[in-house]
């Protein structure tokens, strides 16, 4: 699996060198857990966000019956009233359980905290037995081996013959009367750890002047929230009927306690995430589509199916309203596990019904078809007429209810740093002279790449320029292209491997004889000869 073996310290240092990925506030040092796009940074992921809107909004596939689905998009604001997040859970519910080091001051996430507890002297005599503990951050097996002596050293000093009994769980699950034993991670002074403590994630801010307890907002930590709110507003203003999604491209906002892995856990980030509303009744059916859709839009977009693990979350794993949480994992080259990618959950009516109760307003939906269709069984029209003969409750509920959701919610950071670390490669390629050179390319997809073509006029002179550029003007009102006129055009092949350009296009000296240029294709590495007033045509080929 090439991605397993990636060095991200090389790619992480080919972002930096060639502008796709800066560490936000660099000059001053930076800052942990915020990253900027550079102009090629920017460039890929704005593509990854317009193939989703493209592929999900404008042009989704036909739905399980095979019929059009209707999906509109929102673009709602960050901060909204904080009854919102009140109703949704997230103040008061959206906190990891944090560990502190009275010491040192660092701060773990209780659940990755790694405890090991060897117990020695265990069964003679009575009452003898010792307990030592250890910690770490990390794999279970990297907490071992990095204790791995220590813990060969205290069980040697046992005076019985009983093994060592060693057990390694996380500290949520340490006795509470053991934990003053564990050791920081961090600076191994022991007594030093706090009992876990929750942690809200979400970052707050005041709205006005004064700083005061009914000012307080949040920057939002999910889009989906602002679909919700907005679910009675596109239904009253478009003509959108069930089924339907709502989908939703922004930023996200959480001070996550350990952002790691470059880009992977970052506190601002952007999602790109679709509420569907469906019948209850047809609620699975919806689920299995989009799990499947959204499995197969990674591949479409060269993601190795090898690397894509899609995991149903067992039941103790499930938020306490889902019915079933898929979720797309890949196997980045930083972890061992797959991990994820995107959330596919089945909500069930759990968000309406929530912001139904908080703000008081009727977010139920009245399924007009349904009702005329059983126009003939009653003896009114009128819904409210028939609701004062107190029909029962599932007959109501054959007209009126609860849409139930399904959300394919994905992280668009985090798809772009799967982009990066799927397309990096190297290899050996004959220079001019023929010798084998090194060779880093980044095999994007055509449609994913920052640039589309670079046109590489042979030399600077003869007509040459003249020619290439006004191909460039041409190209440009179309797609991102490059004009690079600068070293041997090897040289220039190389910089636009570097940066993942699908084609070279070379202007030579056939160029002004016939209006022929060459298309080098940047994985099969392969020219041909087309015209020049055909290479719009063949790249446009390449992006369909
Ligand atoms: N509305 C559901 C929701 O927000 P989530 O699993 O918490 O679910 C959805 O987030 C996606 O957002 C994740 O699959 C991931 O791609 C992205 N995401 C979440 N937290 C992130 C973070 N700290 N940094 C980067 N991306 C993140």
């Amino acid at each position: 699996m090439a991605t397993a073996k990636l060095d991200m310290e090389k790619l992480v240092s080919l972002c930096r060198r060639r502008g796709f990925i800066f560490q936000s506030s660099e000059i001053y040092g930076g800052i942990n857990g915020f990253w900027d796009y550079g102009p090629l940074g920017v460039e890929l992921k704005k593509n990854i966000k317009d193939a989703w809107w493209q592929d999900m909004v404008r042009n989704p596939p036909p739905g399980p019956d095979g019929q059009e689905i209707d999906m509109v998009g929102l673009d709602c604001s960050i901060i909204m009233n904080p009854k919102v997040w009140e109703a949704s859970g997230h103040v008061g519910g959206f906190s990891d359980p944090m560990v502190d080091c009275k010491a040192c001051k660092a701060r773990f996430r209780a659940d990755q905290l790694q405890c090991i507890e060897v117990q020695v002297d265990s069964f003679e005599p009575a009452g003898e037995s010792k307990w030592f503990y250890f910690s770490g951050i990390g794999t279970a097996q990297d907490v071992r081996d990095k204790n791995q002596k220590a813990m060969e050293k205290v069980a040697k000093g046992r005076k019985s013959d009983d093994p060592a009994l060693v057990t390694q769980r996380d500290y949520t699950q340490i006795l509470p009367a053991s934990r003053p034993k564990v050791p920081c991670p961090e600076c191994g002074q022991v007594g030093q750890l706090t009992e876990p403590r929750a942690f809200n994630l979400m970052f707050q801010t005041y709205v006005g002047a004064i700083q005061s307890d009914e000012n307080v907002a949040y920057l939002r930590p999910e889009t989906a929230q602002g679909i919700f709110a907005n679910f009675a507003n596109v239904l009253a203003s478009s003509r959108v009927k069930l089924p339907f999604g709502i989908a939703q491209v922004g930023k996200a906002f959480r001070n996550e306690i350990n952002p790691r892995n470059y880009t992977f856990r970052s506190r601002e980030f952007e999602q790109m995430e679709i509420e569907f509303f469906c019948k209850p009744a047809d609620s699975m059916k919806w689920y299995e589509y989009w799990r499947d859709l959204r499995k197969k839009w990674y591949s479409t977009l060269g993601i190795k199916s090898d690397n894509l693990k899609p995991r149903e979350q067992g039941k103790e794993e499930l938020a306490h309203y889902s019915i079933g949480t898929t979720d797309i994992e890949y196997m980045f080259p930083f972890s061992e596990e797959p991990q994820e990618l995107e959330g596919v959950a089945h909500r069930g009516a759990f968000d309406l019904t929530a912001h139904m109760t908080k703000s008081g307003k009727d977010l139920t939906y009245f399924d007009e078809d349904a009702w005329n269709r059983d126009a003939g069984t009653r003896t009114t029209n009128s819904f409210k007429e028939w609701l004062k003969t107190k029909p029962p409750k599932e007959e109501v509920e054959k007209y009126q209810y609860v849409p139930h959701v399904i959300e394919p919610s994905a992280g668009a950071d985090r798809f772009t740093l799967a982009v990066l670390c799927e397309a990096y490669h190297e290899d050996k390629q004959p220079d001019a002279k023929g010798n084998l050179e090194e060779r880093l390319v980044m095999r994007f997809h055509p449609r994913l790449a920052p640039v589309k073509a670079a046109i590489l006029p042979l030399v600077k002179k003869d007509g040459m320029p003249e020619k290439a550029e006004a191909l460039y003007r041409e190209l440009k009102k179309h797609f991102k292209v490059e004009y690079d006129d600068a070293g041997a055009v090897g040289r220039r092949y190389r910089r636009q491997d570097e940066i993942g350009t699908p084609f070279c296009i070379t202007i030579d000296g056939d160029t002004l004889k016939d209006d022929t240029v060459t298309i080098r294709d940047r994985d099969t590495l392969q020219q041909r000869r087309v015209p020049i007033g055909g290479v719009l045509e063949e790249i446009r080929k390449a992006l369909s």
